[in-house]
């Protein structure tokens, strides 16, 4: 970013990088867009998100081969009942089947196109093996109207509650509780505040700012940017988790098309049903 994005007057924090000063400060004073694209964007997610996937197909996300360094094999052993929400493709779901042989997996999106593509993957056996998947809105729709309440021992939550606004955060996560077993475990990793994508943003000449850490990208799909404070408020307010651990992670991403190694920050935490 430019150092003349920075707004006049504002001198960097010596406690903190420059770039997460540059951040926050420029998203406070970024004005939202107008009332009407807002709504627009927020009631329209599933339609973009279906589209993603007709541009897309299966191609976009890599496999989450990562899951088991970062959440210490939670889902590699044992008979599990895992759920795994907005799940786009199964890019996580077919590896984790893979390695554990004795793990059942549910699956969710609200992508219509991306359920059908997790149904046709061969690892889904035509709907006879160890994986479910269902369309849902996991902010707006009953998750006990497709599977049993308390009957997950893990569900996670990856790179999704980013796509959803903040004032549904809290009622979508009561909706995850509702599924899980007392003393199931809930894996998250989502995008934090500064990272890359957020500067991007905030570099753009027209900001496409619908809310504090929450932008619209190029393809009309929604991201927000998760503080840890923000996250440990909603899951109070939800009432229904213990922390485990939340940790903010940087991470270097390589773009092997455009020959690139980047730095990103994601917020990555586990908690326990209560
Ligand atoms: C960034 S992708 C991540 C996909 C997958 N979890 C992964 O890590 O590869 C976000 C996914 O969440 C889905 N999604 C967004 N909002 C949703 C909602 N309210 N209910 C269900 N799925 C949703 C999108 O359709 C998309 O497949």
């Amino acid at each position: 970013m430019s150092s003349d994005a920075r707004p006049p007057n504002s001198t960097p924090a010596t406690e903190t990088p420059d770039h997460e000063q540059q951040a926050t400060e420029l998203d406070a004073l970024a004005p939202p867009l107008k009332p009407f694209w807002i709504s627009k964007y927020k009631s329209e997610a599933a339609k973009h998100w279906d589209l993603f996937y007709k541009r897309n197909t299966t191609n976009f996300f890599r496999d989450r081969h990562w899951l088991d360094r970062e959440f210490s094999s939670i889902l590699s052993s044992g008979p599990i009942v895992a759920l795994e929400v907005g799940c786009g493709v199964g890019n996580m779901a077919f590896p984790a089947l893979e390695r554990n042989p004795e793990l059942t997996m549910w699956c969710c999106d609200f992508s219509r196109r991306a359920v059908e593509f997790v149904k046709a993957n061969p690892g889904y056996e035509g709907g006879q093996g160890r994986c479910r998947a269902f369309v849902c809105d996991i902010a707006r729709e009953a998750l006990v109207e497709h599977i049993p309440p308390q009957s997950i021992d893990v569900l996670s939550c990856i790179f999704v509650l980013s796509a959803i606004p903040p004032e549904l955060h809290v009622e979508t996560l009561k909706n995850l509780a509702s599924v899980m077993k007392p003393n199931g475990t809930l894996i998250f990793r989502d995008y934090a505040t500064n990272d890359l994508a957020q500067l991007r943003f905030l570099s753009q000449k027209e900001i496409p700012k619908l809310d504090s850490n929450l932008y619209v990208r190029g393809d009309s799909t929604m991201s927000y940017f998760f503080e840890e404070e923000y996250l440990r408020g909603a899951m109070k307010e939800c009432g229904e988790f213990v922390e485990e651990v939340l940790e903010r992670k940087g991470i270097e991403v390589e773009n092997r098309k455009r020959e690139l190694v980047m730095e990103r920050s994601f917020l990555q935490g586990v908690w326990r049903r209560k």
